[in-house]
């Protein structure tokens, strides 16, 4: 069942989505050569704390840190430890803050100290699949023309969708319906209407797109060893197009 947010939810999801987007801009900056994803993971859950929201994904499905943390390889959930992030690394953060209720969720891939091109190109074709999925998040269309949106961009680049996890719903729970694919699954998509509320998030690898996960439980690898990147935004379906709810509002005090 998909949730249709009122006027004043749609306000309340405006905020926790800034204050998620200023938590993650924060935590990018934060990340430098011969920090521990745990001293991450800590930053995170303090600025979280200081700008009163709560981390969404902490104890979820028993979930055990405040946001998810996946180094190179790593495709999505990976956890805090005591690895230091090196020179070459690329870093997916992905934070989802719960403020008054409704959660914001959003993600970003940052280079360690700058990379090799073909990786920098990796990031940069995710963060413009995502862009190109957003830009088809409007009434009247369908979910799967974000899917396919998001999959052509990735593909004529080279590169490819991850097909295991996708985006989602969003409101009081992390994962709403629908689901949102980033590729077009031959399945039945709903349409879009105005005050859905979803997360779009192409997770993308630079070489197979077969994913497999660690005998943690969580961590999502790729199957080759190949790395993956991982952009997200919480978008609201508005009557004029969609709407960013989760880009940091320099005004936010604090
Ligand atoms: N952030 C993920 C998403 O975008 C969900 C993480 S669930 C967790 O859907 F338990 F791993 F945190
Ligand atoms: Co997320
Ligand atoms: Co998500």
């Amino acid at each position: 069942m998909i949730i249709i947010k009122s006027a004043h939810e749609i306000d309340a999801m405006r905020e926790a989505g800034a204050i998620t987007g200023l938590v993650l801009e924060e935590v990018a900056a934060f990340v430098r050569p011969g920090i521990t994803t745990r001293q991450i993971d800590e930053y995170a859950a303090e600025r979280i704390k200081a700008l009163g929201g709560k981390s969404a994904f902490l104890g979820y499905r028993r979930y055990p840190c405040y946001i998810c943390i996946s180094v190179n390889e790593e495709v999505v959930h990976g956890m805090a430890s005591e690895r230091q992030v090196q020179p070459g690394d690329i870093v997916s953060l992905d934070v989802g803050v719960v403020y008054k209720g409704f959660i914001g969720d959003t993600a970003r891939t940052v280079a360690v100290g700058g990379c090799e091109p073909r990786i920098q190109k990796l990031m940069d074709v995710t963060e413009q699949s995502l862009y190109e999925g957003i830009a088809q998040a409007k009434p009247g269309n369908r979910v799967v023309d974000i899917s396919r949106a998001v999959q052509k961009y990735v593909e004529r680049n080279g590169f490819s969708v991850v097909r295991e996890f996708v985006g989602h719903g969003v409101g009081r729970s992390v994962h709403e319906d629908p689901q949102v694919p980033n590729f077009d699954d031959g399945k039945a998509s709903p349409k879009l209407r105005v005050g859905m509320t979803i997360a779009i998030e192409p997770m993308v690898n630079a070489g197979n797109p077969k994913v497999k996960i660690l005998s943690d439980g969580w961590t999502v690898v790729t199957h080759d060893g190949q790395p993956s990147a991982h952009f997200e935004h919480t978008v609201l379906i508005g009557e004029a197009g969609p709407e960013i709810l989760t880009c940091p509002k320099k005004t936010l005090s604090k």
